[in-house]
């Protein structure tokens, strides 16, 4: 049997299961969502969010990228963001990273000559090294200047996320959503909360938006 072909097998099992455990889940489903999340991770086949939190579906939003950045130019993660803060009402984001984060790796490291566009993607996270080379060139080893990184990229990612229209002026008229950071680790499946940003946060004036309306 192919994999993809044991794929389709899985799910037909877990629907019938489903249906069989809780006859209205899908019918329920179907109608409409009401997640109380949005979850921005990274794409790594390792951390896929509903699993790590033991979720149902329904119960987040999400949107996944390669070392989970929200990058002001991007459409894709903004319009995710936009559709879950201003239609679903939802009360918190959460931006999650992982130890031993491979874009992370990769951006400490030089640009690969073949990954042309996934160069492009790691830039940012070139340009957040930048802000704190010192502290982690400091790390002795590898690894912890990776997981280091993968710290303050979360951090800076919740920050960005706050630097936009769409936050901003929901934080203004609906004092919400709530904006938490955290961190997955590979090796013990645990996850830690390294930043919460709450909707009266001040933030940085040049990133203020004058009027939000
Ligand atoms: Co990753």
């Amino acid at each position: 049997m192919e994999t993809y072909e044991k794929l389709l097998l899985q799910n037909k099992a877990w629907a019938t299961e489903k249906q069989k455990l809780e006859p209205n889940f899908f019918q329920q489903l179907s109608q409409e969502q009401t997640p109380d999340f949005l979850w921005i991770g990274c794409s790594d086949s390792r951390v896929p969010a509903e699993i790590i939190v033991n979720a149902s579906p329904g119960e987040i939003f999400i949107h996944r990228n390669i070392a989970n950045q929200l990058i002001p130019t991007d459409f894709n993660s903004l319009s995710v963001v936009q559709y879950a803060v201003e239609v679903l009402r939802i009360k918190n984001i959460i931006v999650c990273g992982h130890y031993g984060c491979g874009g992370i790796k990769a951006a400490l490291g030089k640009q690969s000559a073949n990954l042309v566009i996934t160069n492009k993607w790691l830039m940012h996270i070139k340009d957040v090294y930048r802000l704190y080379k010192d502290e982690i060139d400091s790390l002795p080893t590898e690894e912890e200047r990776v997981d280091r990184l993968v710290e303050i990229n979360v951090k800076e990612q919740v920050k960005a996320l706050s630097h936009t229209s769409i936050i901003q002026k929901s934080w203004h008229l609906h004092q919400q959503p709530v904006l938490h950071g955290w961190v997955y680790g590979l090796r013990d499946g645990l996850l830690k909360p390294l930043v919460t940003l709450y909707p009266d946060t001040q933030i940085d004036a040049i990133y203020q938006y004058e009027q939000l309306v």
